[in-house]
């Protein structure tokens, strides 16, 4: 399979006008001679990532850090960033595994994924028994204090991890945090925006990659709701535990293209998948394939290195053997991963990607849209970029021809159509120089050309 570089995905349509006329046969992909030979250099070929759990207790086995450093340019603390190891005692706070995880992994230029700030589950005891407005307060505390201790040095945090139920219903879960409030989701979100707003915020769950599943459903509408009334979310994780109970949905890259049409990212944030030779792999194959096909998919992270590390050891659900073996599952997501090129396809919606911007100047902003456009309807992701200087505020001006729009987020706007002028609201106005927030909106019709311009107010 060819790999593309941005170069060459321009020069198609003249190499293939040529391949017509000298040759009138078929493109011949040249040989795989540059493909890459790490899952992470291989996911960097489309601007993607490909992480792992890593556990603490395991930094001192040499195999282990070996394929760690080799292989993945993202990682998540297996345990060590949740809240009983992080708050052990209320108001005490203990990072010191976990700080072991982060410092590893930014000497070698990885990033991390943060996990979890708030969850039902791994609750420090004297949290396990609390309700009512101490318990939100306490929640909403260690959400704020977390992500201020690790203030820019997370790429994406796990701000609520599972608060949905399983079976029919597609609600929420029962659990102590729920009990305060069906609001308590939005409320940790804000407070891990205040506290560290250049980290991605995600709500992540499991048992949310069959489109048709009502508790995928539910996450969807939740997102939605956020969505339409500027609650600060950027991503949604996919947990994609699988095994022959729970296999590999056949709807599982339109599940990521919906949730991904909400103008959020979308990332597979503990992938496993039990079994093992040729019927492992290809479920492998399929799950990368499906990320890299989906614009927003932004990377794929395994729950573990070894089958031997894996809290479903049994299942042999990973990618290297116990004995830090690569398996036939590795080489097809490697595989899998330099064929995507960097330019991924969507095959339910047609999806385009526009950036344009502005000169900052001195002290102002650039402004560039990612527009996801399907038949009769669109959502826009802005993202403004603060020039030399901190903005305290910021206007964008976006142009809508040929669309309306229905429903924004994280954004005052002023009209519908035509020119519509945005201003930030409360929880974004502040950007340290040189870093970005995001807001969006979508709506009907055609959001082509909105050329959005920045400035700083
Ligand atoms: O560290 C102690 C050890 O000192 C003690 O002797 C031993 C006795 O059971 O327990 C050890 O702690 C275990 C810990 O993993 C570290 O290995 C806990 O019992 C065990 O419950 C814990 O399991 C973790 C599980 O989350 C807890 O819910 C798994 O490692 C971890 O992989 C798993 O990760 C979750 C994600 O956070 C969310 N999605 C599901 C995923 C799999 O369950």
């Amino acid at each position: 399979m060819m790999r593309l570089t941005s170069k060459s995905v321009a020069l198609i349509p003249i190499i293939a006008t040529v391949a017509t006329v000298v040759i009138g046969a078929t493109l011949i992909a040249p040989p795989a001679a540059n493909a890459a030979t790490t899952l992470g250099a291989a996911a960097q070929q489309s601007g993607r990532y490909f992480g792992t759990a890593v556990a603490a207790g395991r930094l001192g086995d040499s195999t282990y850090t070996g394929i760690l450093n080799r292989e993945f340019d993202m990682v998540t603390a297996e345990n060590e960033m949740k809240m009983d190891a992080t708050e052990p005692n209320q108001n005490q706070f203990s990072y010191g595994n976990a700080d072991r995880i982060v410092n590893l992994a930014r000497n070698q230029g990885k990033r991390i994924r943060g996990h979890a700030l708030a969850w039902h589950s791994q609750q420090p005891r004297w949290m396990e028994n609390m309700s009512g407005t101490a318990l939100r307060n306490a929640m909403l505390n260690h959400v704020t204090q977390v992500a201020t201790y690790y203030r820019g040095k997370i790429y994406a945090w796990d701000v609520v991890n599972e608060a949905f139920a399983d079976g029919s219903g597609g609600g929420r879960r029962d659990s102590n945090l729920q009990r305060t409030g069906n609001d308590w989701i939005e409320a940790a979100f804000r407070a891990a925006r205040a506290a560290d707003p250049g980290a991605k915020l995600c709500y992540n769950d499991y048992n949310t990659d069959d489109w048709s599943h009502a508790k995928t459903q539910g996450v969807y509408r939740m997102v939605q709701d956020f969505k339409s009334r500027g609650v600060p979310i950027d991503c949604v994780g996919l947990q994609s535990h699988f095994n022959s109970q729970s296999p590999v949905p056949s709807n599982y890259q339109t599940t990521l293209q919906n949730f991904a049409n909400l103008g959020v990212d979308v990332q597979i944030t503990e992938l496993d998948i039990e079994g093992s030779g040729s019927s492992q792999a290809s479920n492998y194959d399929r799950v990368t394939r499906a990320c890299l096909a989906v614009t927003r998919c932004t990377g794929i992270t395994v729950w573990g290195i070894r089958d031997t590390d894996s809290w479903r050891a049994s299942g042999t659900p990973l990618l290297f053997d116990g004995n830090g073996n690569k398996k036939a599952a590795y080489n097809s997501v490697l595989d899998a991963l330099n064929a995507g090129g960097p330019g991924p396809t969507s095959t339910t919606t047609t999806t385009t990607t526009t950036t344009t911007s502005n000169d900052p100047g001195t002290g102002g902003c650039t402004a560039a849209v990612s527009l996801n456009q399907w038949n009769g309807g669109f959502v826009a992701t802005i993202k403004v970029t603060a020039g030399s200087s901190a903005l305290r505020g910021w206007r964008v001006t976006t142009t809508l021809s040929n669309g309306t729009v229905t429903s924004s987020w994280s954004a005052n706007g002023s009209g519908t159509s035509g020119t519509v002028n945005w201003s930030n609201v409360d929880y974004n106005a502040n950007v340290p120089a040189g870093q970005s927030t995001e807001f969006g909106f979508q709506g009907n019709g055609s959001g082509a050309g909105l050329n959005p311009s920045c400035t700083a107010s």
